[in-house]
């Protein structure tokens, strides 16, 4: 295999695949949502999670005036679902009705949580900074949806019941079956 090093960098596609998750946000009037694969956890306590949005899309000035956000957890199933979000513009219609989403209400903000989420986070806006041509909001987990049969008691995603929905960039959804599970733990790496 030939690994090329280059200080070219060009593309930057390589730290995929990532979870492709859908941000939905109400601000006054207006409800959105948009796919989202650039985010991720920041903090545990408090929970804190962080979304990478360019300003071009809409959904991103809807979350500095409503200064929240959700982020929706999806299965592979949902994969034309997130696509809709995220190859359309809420300044064009309202994807709601347009692609027929079925909403559920949040409970403690005022962002509408999808449906077909396994899980989804009610974020309130902590902070917001410019990196290059995204920006980085940041948001405080304030409620969380979870279908509880899902998840293992310790908060392990059960794979035998919910393929999550991963991003392979280029408009390609991937499928993870669970083929092997590896538990690599202290005692393990330590071992002779
Ligand atoms: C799977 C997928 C993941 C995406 N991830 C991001 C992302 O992390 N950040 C971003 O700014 N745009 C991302 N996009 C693009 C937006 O979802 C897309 O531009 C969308 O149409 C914006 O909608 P809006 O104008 O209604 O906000 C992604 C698109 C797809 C299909």
């Amino acid at each position: 295999m030939a690994k090329i090093r280059t200080t070219d960098v060009g593309g930057f596609y390589h730290f995929y695949p990532k979870l492709a998750t859908v941000v939905t946000v109400r601000a006054g009037g207006k409800r959105n949502g948009m796919a989202v694969a650039w985010g991720s956890p920041i903090s545990f306590e408090p929970p804190i999670y962080g979304v990478s949005i360019s300003s071009k899309r809409y959904t991103y000035r809807l979350i500095l005036e409503a200064k929240e956000f959700v982020v929706n957890f999806l299965p592979i199933g949902a994969r034309r679902l997130i696509a809709a979000f995220g190859r359309t513009s809420g300044r064009e219609f309202d994807k709601f009705e347009r692609f027929g989403i079925e909403t559920e209400e949040p409970l403690k903000l005022g962002s509408p949580i999808l449906k077909a989420a396994y899980a989804a986070y009610e974020c309130e806006l902590l902070d917001h900074r410019t990196y290059g041509d995204h920006d980085w909001f940041v948001g405080e987990v304030v409620a969380v949806h979870y279908e509880k049969d899902l998840f293992s008691p310790e908060g392990v995603l059960d794979l035998e019941r919910v393929a999550p929905a991963l991003y392979l960039g280029n408009d390609l959804y991937l499928e993870i079956a669970k083929k092997a599970i590896y538990r690599i733990g202290r005692e393990e790496v330590l071992k002779p």
